[in-house]
């Protein structure tokens, strides 16, 4: 068995319970690792503060709110977090490894995402939110890096480095950039009091940055970043990507604006609008969804086993929205399929039995008539209600139908 060999870290204090140790990350704050928990055969992330930020106590009671506040809420859409290891100045974050890209490294390297991935995605980093919001909680920090998609197509909201955790109070961190600035919600630029609005903000960066493969607000030769997030400059990201639904639009907008009692204070309300809209335009499961995009597009890295055959879809399933049909509408699209075949059935019973009708007239008026024209006999009887398999093949009214054709053939004889 591999354990700490050369290729692998010895992280002092863990040893006795944590194998295969491998770093795999380096944050701005922080050093990611993944690892095995050896009693459980279970891969785990270890998360530890980046050595330059060690000796700072205040960063240090930072990491462990982070480990506590992330604890305490276990939710499909966060990252779990299994355990909290302090050994001296040192501290392990101990969570699921989950393995897959970051939403930031999608984006970079497949461009504006497919409208129905963008929404799936944008629907469960609001669920997480809600959860998070739900806990009295406060993110801070939402933006595509700490996002991460799973090889299972799962959506996790990671790093509560700067989550507000009103059990806590107020930690200020002096000499330390909090967040990236062009994710910034003008009541962050200001420093003013932060609520779960700020994260509404940050979500509507988010989901244009996934629809655009743009960032809103970024710095400009006349206007710094921070001006443009105050005053709410920024492109409409239909001007960008004309498919983009107007509503989409005024979601972005209405969760930018800059006072934040003008924006939606309900992550549910938003996730609602776009779960209905994506039910009427697709089947798929959120996470097939998601997988078969990253397959697609060659993102997948890691164990292939762990990536399941995506549900089958239509060919347009790749352009998004639209492209795979709802199962009540491949239902309605049989009923009414079956409906014109029993239409066109009914029409071409009807049709070869007036047929058949002015044939039998015409065969009468013949066989009156003094011209020497023999009909053979089983022809002349062809019935009224001749037999279904007859009337069915050709219900065209300016074709004969076979057997009125067999009957011509012999009749010319
Ligand atoms: N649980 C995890 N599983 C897999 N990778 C992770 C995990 N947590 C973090 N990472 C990786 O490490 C990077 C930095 O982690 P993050 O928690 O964001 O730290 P920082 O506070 O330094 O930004 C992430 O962007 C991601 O790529
Ligand atoms: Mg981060």
């Amino acid at each position: 068995m591999r354990e700490n060999t050369p290729n692998f870290e010895l992280l002092h204090g863990l040893e006795s319970t944590y194998d295969q140790i491998q770093k795999v990350a380096l944050g701005g704050m922080a050093e990611i690792y993944r690892g095995r928990q050896k009693n459980l055969d279970r891969p785990v992330a270890i998360k530890r503060i980046r050595p330059d930020l060690r000796q700072n106590a205040d960063i240090r009671e930072r990491f462990r709110r982070e480990a506590k506040s992330s604890a305490n809420m276990l939710h499909q859409n966060l990252a779990h977090v299994y355990d909290y290891i302090q050994i001296h100045d040192d501290a392990y974050i101990i969570m699921e490894y989950i393995d897959g890209l970051d939403l930031a490294e999608v984006i970079e390297k497949a461009g504006a995402l497919p409208l129905d991935v963008a929404t799936i995605i944008a629907i469960k980093i609001l669920n997480g939110l809600s959860h998070v919001h739900a806990h009295g909680m406060v993110h801070r920090d939402l933006k595509p890096d700490n996002i991460r998609i799973s090889a299972r197509g799962e959506i996790k909201i990671m790093d509560f480095g700067i989550a507000f955790d009103p059990s806590e109070g107020n930690l200020t961190m002096p000499g330390i950039l909090i967040g990236s600035p062009h994710y910034l919600s003008p009541e962050q630029v200001t420093g003013s009091r932060l609520d779960n609005r700020s994260d509404i903000f940050a979500f509507g960066i988010t989901f244009y940055e996934m629809l655009t493969a743009k960032r809103p607000f970024y710095e400009t030769e006349r206007e710094s970043v921070y001006a443009r997030i105050q005053k709410a400059s920024y492109i409409d990201p239909m001007q960008l990507r004309p498919e983009i639904p107007v509503f989409y639009s005024q979601i972005i907008q209405s969760c930018l604006q800059t006072d934040p009692d003008k924006r939606p204070t309900n992550v549910n309300r938003i996730s609602a609008t776009l779960i209905e809209y994506l039910a009427r335009n697709y089947s798929l499961s959120f996470e097939a969804r998601v997988k078969q995009f990253l397959m697609q597009n060659n993102l997948m890295h890691g164990d292939p086993n762990l990536i399941d055959v995506a549900e089958p879809t239509s060919p347009g399933a790749k352009s998004g929205m639209g492209a795979s049909l709802s199962r009540a509408e491949k239902i309605k699209k049989w009923v009414s399929k079956f409906l014109i075949f029993t239409a066109g059935l009914s029409a071409g019973i009807v049709t070869t039995q007036h047929y058949l009708r002015i044939q039998k007239n015409s065969d009468a008026s013949t066989e009156n008539s003094t011209t020497a024209t023999s009909v053979p006999a089983q022809a002349q009887q062809q019935p009224q209600a001749s037999p279904p398999n007859a009337t069915t093949k050709q219900p065209s009214t300016t074709k004969p139908s076979k057997s009125g054709k067999a009957r011509n053939k012999k009749r010319s004889n």
